[in-house]
């Protein structure tokens, strides 16, 4: 065979988000769960085309002079802009009023990072996007590919499940004035974790006095409350103060258009005469990317937003659907909490949205994927809409298995330390022992006079028997046991 061109090209990795629908639908085990991708499944878990969206189609095809395939004009169908526009300002904003919103139809929300990154490398002259930690995982290709790099900003503490707001301040205040800041409009991906109206208020003075530009990811809207207009606050917010922002926002999720890749950038700036220009240069931009965006997602979306009836059946159905994800919420919590109660799961209340951030470690991911059939994101991200009545109680029974293995490994890790420390500290003393034992705990063989040293002279609290709880220590304090240990030893040694 004659050597191939691309032999030097060697095999990528498979997508970590969506590689997960490929190994659920290769296995046949008939408990499995896909927690991966964030894409709606109702009850049977089974994808639903909206009924809003079902009737839409049906006019549209009844309409065929109106709604044709031809090649829609660079900006994308204006109908669809303008209804897009509404649903992220409100129907009678001013900005949309005087004109100083341009809009420009994308492939969905990642047309629209793509798309809008390139314009700000390209015309304001941007090399890099902060982006929060964590964030979708998508960003950074996203961001990368429009040759800006990113850089994160602190989002989460150092608990991995809740806002650092101080953190996330400080790093925004000590960013160079006219940062470009990527937020998570609402219903945060992978976290949850959103910030609070009070929250994104603070935030308005440090963007204006920094000058820094925010750039909305909106891909969530109306899943993290249930309502359209409350899930688009903090937009609506940095457009009430007139601050210049960028949105990339997609409809994939709130109308379930996920393969018709409907979205669009929209553009808050100062005037008119901005708008239209900055549109023209976002316009040239997309004719090299790929010409022109495709008509059928944004007929469907123009009809269902601009008809009253179907938009408020939109309404319901988001409603709906953000009401069975908060229900699935619940329940996990609920399954969690009574199943492995020695971990604390508020976290899982308290985040908001499609997905929850379950604190479990890339190893558990694995072990729940290898031994249960359980697909999820290696961050640990869950998506709540592969829950169901019929699965949330063997997903919560594999997450204790694991939460065990978990400890006991811990506990073992710890055991092993003590027992090298100690026979290194104090070899006068054989430990076998130590390693011989197993479990929580570790009969030291020490006698009560020495425990009671150990508590008086170095703080070290265990009980009288001389057993010695596992779970006090860490990485951190082994050593200064071993020391203490030692010390205690020798003062109680026979002379
Ligand atoms: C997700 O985060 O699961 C979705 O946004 C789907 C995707 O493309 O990654």
């Amino acid at each position: 065979m004659s050597k191939s061109r691309f032999s030097g090209v060697v095999q990528g990795p498979p997508d970590p988000i969506l590689n997960l629908g490929v190994m659920f639908r290769a296995d046949p085990h008939p408990k499995k769960v896909n927690l991966g991708i964030g894409a709606y499944r109702n009850a049977e878990l089974k994808p639903e085309i909206l009924q809003c969206v079902r009737k839409a189609e049906e006019f549209i095809y009844k309409h065929p002079e109106t709604y044709t395939k031809e090649y829609l004009p660079l900006e994308g169908y204006v109908p669809f802009l303008k209804e897009a526009q509404k649903l992220i300002f409100g129907p009678d904003h001013v900005a949309l009023k005087e004109g100083r919103v341009c809009s420009i139809q994308e492939l969905s929300g990642s047309g629209s990072l793509l798309i809008s990154a390139d314009f700000m490398h390209r015309l304001l002259g941007i090399n890099k996007i902060y982006i929060p930690n964590p964030t979708w995982g998508n960003h950074g290709a996203l961001i990368g590919k429009a040759l800006c790099e990113t850089e994160k900003y602190t989002y989460l503490g150092a608990d991995g499940l809740y806002i650092d707001f101080e953190g996330m301040k400080k790093d925004f205040l000590a960013m160079p004035d006219g940062s470009v800041i990527l937020l998570h409009a609402c219903a945060h991906n992978p976290s949850g974790v959103d910030l609070n109206e009070e929250q994104w208020r603070e935030l308005l003075p440090i963007f204006k006095k920094k000058q820094h530009l925010p750039y909305f990811d909106c891909a969530y809207q109306g899943f993290a409350t249930g309502d359209l207009d409350k899930d688009a606050m903090a937009m609506r917010l940095f457009a009430d103060e007139g601050i210049e922002f960028i949105i990339c926002q997609s409809l994939s999720k709130n109308m379930g258009l996920y393969g018709e890749r409907c979205g669009a950038i929209h553009i808050h700036t100062v005037d008119k005469e901005t708008a239209d220009r900055v549109a023209s240069q976002v316009k040239r931009i997309v004719r090299a990317t790929h010409s022109v965006s495709p008509c059928h997602g944004a007929y469907i979306a123009s009809v269902v937003l601009g008809t009253p009836e179907l938009f408020e059946l939109f309404k319901e159905e988001v409603k709906k659907m953000a009401g069975r994800l908060l229900d699935m919420r619940k329940k996990i919590y609920d399954a969690l909490s009574k199943t492995a109660p020695e971990k604390n799961w508020d976290h899982v209340i308290y985040q908001r949205g499609m997905f929850s951030f379950t604190g479990l470690d890339s190893h558990q991911v694995k072990m729940l994927a290898d031994e249960y059939h359980i697909y999820m994101v290696s961050s640990g991200r869950m998506a709540l809409t592969g829950l169901n009545d019929g699965n949330i109680q063997y997903v919560a029974d594999s997450i204790k298995a694991e939460e065990v293995k978990k400890m006991a490994g811990r506990l073992l890790d710890m055991r092993k330390k003590i027992y090298d420390a100690l026979s290194k500290t104090a070899p006068e003393k054989n430990w076998d022992h130590v390693i011989y034992q197993r479990g929580m705990f570790s009969f030291t063989g020490l006698d009560s006079h020495q425990v009671k040293m150990l508590a008086d002279e170095y703080h070290i609290y265990m009980v009288s028997s001389g057993r010695m709880a596992l779970t006090g220590l860490n990485d951190g304090n082994i050593q200064y046991v071993a020391d203490s240990i030692k010390a205690v030893l020798d003062k109680t040694a026979k002379k």
